[in-house]
């Protein structure tokens, strides 16, 4: 499977953000990570339709929405046309996840699940597995960039792995929280096939922004 790297652009500058999302135009196997925060179901705000539905004016690069918001269900058909490749919503946030992950897939190319460090993988059914195009799994709780990588991923990751094979599924595997070159190769052989970082791509600015992301791959 294509591995692919996610800039967050929580941790851009936000004053020059269309320049900053011209920078990865020319690369290849990248999607832009947007966190869309409701300052509910995480302690934060952060952007939703009116900014997302102008970003395809200047780029092609796919855009892959994260939303950390108590309802999701009010979200699937006003994001019909933004643009949005893939629409993550959280497993938390929701008592009806099949059927919302059907729903979405009316609209979008991809779906994908996200669990909080502290959801078991458990909780998804292999029917949802089945129909899923993505798992999320959140190494760091959701709401804030910057945090430190939490070491309960691996297990969640190699149980995600062996749930795969035993299923025969291909799902993408995203990892997102406190990802950077140190981790990252290790994440890539536990299974992650999509690798979302935000202050370790963005902090030094546009100059490293290629380096960054290839140091990723
Ligand atoms: C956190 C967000 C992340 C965040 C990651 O709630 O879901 O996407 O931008 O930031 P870093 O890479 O700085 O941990
Ligand atoms: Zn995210």
């Amino acid at each position: 499977m294509q591995q692919i790297v996610s800039p967050s652009l929580l941790s851009c500058d936000f004053l020059n953000i269309e320049n900053e999302i011209k920078c990865f135009n020319t690369m290849e196997d990248v999607w832009f990570h947007l966190d869309i925060m409701d300052g509910h179901f995480v302690p934060n705000l952060t952007f939703g339709l009116p900014i997302i539905k102008l970003m395809p004016k200047i780029t092609s690069i796919k855009l892959d929405a994260h939303f950390m918001v108590s309802n999701p269900e009010f979200h699937i058909e006003d994001f019909k046309y933004s643009g949005i490749h893939n629409f993550t919503f959280h497993f938390e946030a929701t008592n009806s996840p099949l059927e919302l992950i059907k729903k979405a897939k009316q609209y979008y190319p991809s779906v994908g699940i996200s669990l909080r460090p502290n959801t078991p993988l458990s909780v998804l059914t292999d029917e949802m597995l089945q129909t899923l195009d993505m798992v999320l799994i959140m190494s760091v709780e959701p709401g804030f960039g910057g945090q430190s990588f939490i070491e309960g991923t691996w297990d969640k990751l190699a149980e995600l792995s062996k749930r795969q094979q035993t299923l025969g599924t291909n799902l993408m595997v995203q990892v997102d929280g406190g990802v950077t070159n140190v981790n990252s190769k290790q994440l890539r052989e536990a299974g992650a096939t999509n690798l979302v970082a935000g202050s370790y791509i963005f902090k030094d600015g546009p100059s490293s922004y290629l380096e960054k992301v290839n140091s990723l791959k």
